[in-house]
């Protein structure tokens, strides 16, 4: 049994900076991503004593219920949702006399009017200094209109370096629908904020194994020298979820697959294993050299629209035996809809590191499990010495688990033990579970501090978002031109269609099987 090491990304490093005071209001404070996600995170930040003594909650949302009710529905989320069970009662009981509950429209003055003066109560109360986060976990379309308000009744201030007290506002995605609208929407909010207190969340940057990527890049020397055109053949990017659509029909009807996944997260994914090493590791430095993968990507050409980029929508099927509806029967989905489920691409990175190596990415609902990977395949071995039948060893494959089953494997080639010479493919691979002991943290408790403690490294900046919009514009204008006839093209339980094989088969090549 391996002994348990301090987590260098963990709580050791994040206790070396101090959050401060502060406030955090939720606009969306009754909506799913605060029961599933963000209530679980505060309280356990709070539970690690990773929250600043002097804190308050306030819950912004439509709905009329009190300071209790609330309080009580949230506490619901943790016993649910929460990573760590059972919940800690005597924890909790002194939790929630800092959780607070406001009651308002979003486009209605009276109710910014009546939250600020109530978190100015709430700042002479706990101590908070006038601090503020807030977090937009609303309809895109309510981004401009609450941080219109926000300015209009000084709950945002202006933004001096290091000034106090401080607001920062968090958006979650998506940011934008497109390359024209969101540009609009930063043009639209940057008249009331500048882009230091603007936090546009991926959590896929506060997964413990996608902060990793940089360390096990530029930490490890033996990693770099192979990381390009000479040595890698190819690189296999998936992100796969067995769940449906399920209850977001209206949110999914909108935008899709390519949008929801592929534009932000994968995207994310594929600039940390592509970027050249930041000259530091601050903010700025990381992100600079994220975009310049993006604006490397080789646009999209009429012929790739046909040949290297699918898209598919699952049918009905099985998943683990239990039957499951087709998306066109899920609820609030058209029965004849034609928005994607699946999608496959092939992309290059035109620049000196990457010229000829192909990215292969697939993203899907109702694919037979959840796993996200990212594979760096290598190149064979020069096939003189130890064919096998005429044929070449097996590439040597990197495999990094974002998610589940965390870690990292390496498959290399094998004697096997005899007096003959058969070579067999084995694997070293290294858990984080067992070796850093319990899951990580979940994203979002991360992102939350991070905000909190004004470190925006892990969110995505303006520039990136409007890069990678580039990119699939152009895609998505040619998708919403040409319907497919073909739809459903998957049956769910099943890894997609088959015109995704045929992408990567066309090239030599085949999917990981995972
Ligand atoms: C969200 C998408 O951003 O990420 C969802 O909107 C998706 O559709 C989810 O299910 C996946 O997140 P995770 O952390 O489970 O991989």
């Amino acid at each position: 049994m391996q002994e348990k090491q301090p987590n260098p990304l963990g709580e050791d490093a994040r206790n070396a900076r101090t959050a401060d005071p502060c406030l955090l209001v939720i606009f969306g404070a009754t909506g799913d991503l605060t029961s599933r996600k963000l209530t679980p995170a505060l309280y356990n930040l709070g539970k690690e004593g990773l929250l600043p003594s002097h804190f308050a909650l306030v819950g912004f949302a439509r709905r009329d219920k009190s300071h209790q009710e609330f309080r009580d529905e949230l506490k619901q989320d943790v016993n649910t949702f929460s990573r760590t069970k059972p919940i800690d009662e005597p924890f909790w009981g002194n939790f929630q006399e800092r959780i607070f509950y406001h009651r308002s429209e979003f486009d209605d003055d009276a109710g910014y009017q009546a939250l600020a003066h109530f978190l100015q109560t709430l700042d002479a109360r706990y101590g908070t200094k006038g601090n503020r986060v807030f977090y937009l976990s609303v309809q895109p379309k309510f981004f401009p209109l609450i941080i219109e308000k926000l300015r209009k009744f000084n709950l945002v201030y202006d933004a001096h370096k290091d000034s106090d007290p401080w607001s920062r506002v968090i958006i979650e995605k998506p940011f934008g629908h497109d390359l024209a609208s969101a540009t609009a929407l930063q043009l639209d909010i940057s008249h009331h904020l500048d882009e230091s207190q603007i936090y546009r969340i991926d959590h896929y940057l506060g997964k413990e194994t996608v902060q990793n990527l940089l360390v096990f890049r530029f930490a490890n020397s033996i990693f770099e020298s192979l990381w390009n055109y000479k040595h890698i053949d190819h690189v296999q990017i998936t992100v796969a979820e067995d769940i449906g659509i399920g209850t977001r029909g209206h949110f999914f009807e909108e935008e899709g697959l390519l949008r929801d996944i592929v534009q932000n997260h994968m995207m994310q994914l594929l600039s940390l294993v592509a970027m050249e090493p930041p000259v530091s590791l601050n903010a700025g430095a990381i992100r600079d050299e994220k975009v310049k993968v993006l604006q490397s990507v080789r646009p999209f050409s009429p012929l790739d629209f046909e040949h290297n980029a699918v898209r598919g929508q699952y049918g009905s099927g099985s998943i683990d035996g239990s039957p499951t509806c087709a998306y066109r029967q899920e609820k609030d989905v058209s029965p004849t809809s034609n928005m994607e489920t699946y999608v496959a691409l092939q992309l290059h990175i035109d620049n000196w590191r990457w010229a000829g190596v192909p990215f292969y990415l697939r993203g899907g609902k109702r694919l037979p499990k959840r796993t996200t990977e990212i594979a760096i395949i290598f190149k064979n071995a020069p096939g003189v010495l130890f064919q096998q039948q005429g044929k070449q060893t097996e590439q040597n494959v990197l495999a990094i688990r974002i998610q589940p089953n965390e870690g990292i494997s390496m498959k290399i080639n094998c004697k096997v033990p005899g007096p003959q010479n058969p070579i067999q493919p084995v694997k070293m691979d290294f858990h984080y579970g067992s070796y850093f002991g319990g899951p990580p943290p979940d994203a979002y408790e991360r992102l939350i501090w991070d905000c909190i403690v004004g470190d925006s490294t892990l969110f995505a900046r303006s520039d990136e978002v409007a890069q990678s919009w580039e990119i699939f514009t152009p895609l998505l204008d040619y998708w919403a031109l040409h319907p497919v006839n073909s739809f459903p093209n998957y049956a769910s339980g099943t890894w997609g269609p088959k015109e995704a094989d045929a992408m990567i088969a066309k090239e030599g090549r085949a999917w990981r099987v995972l």
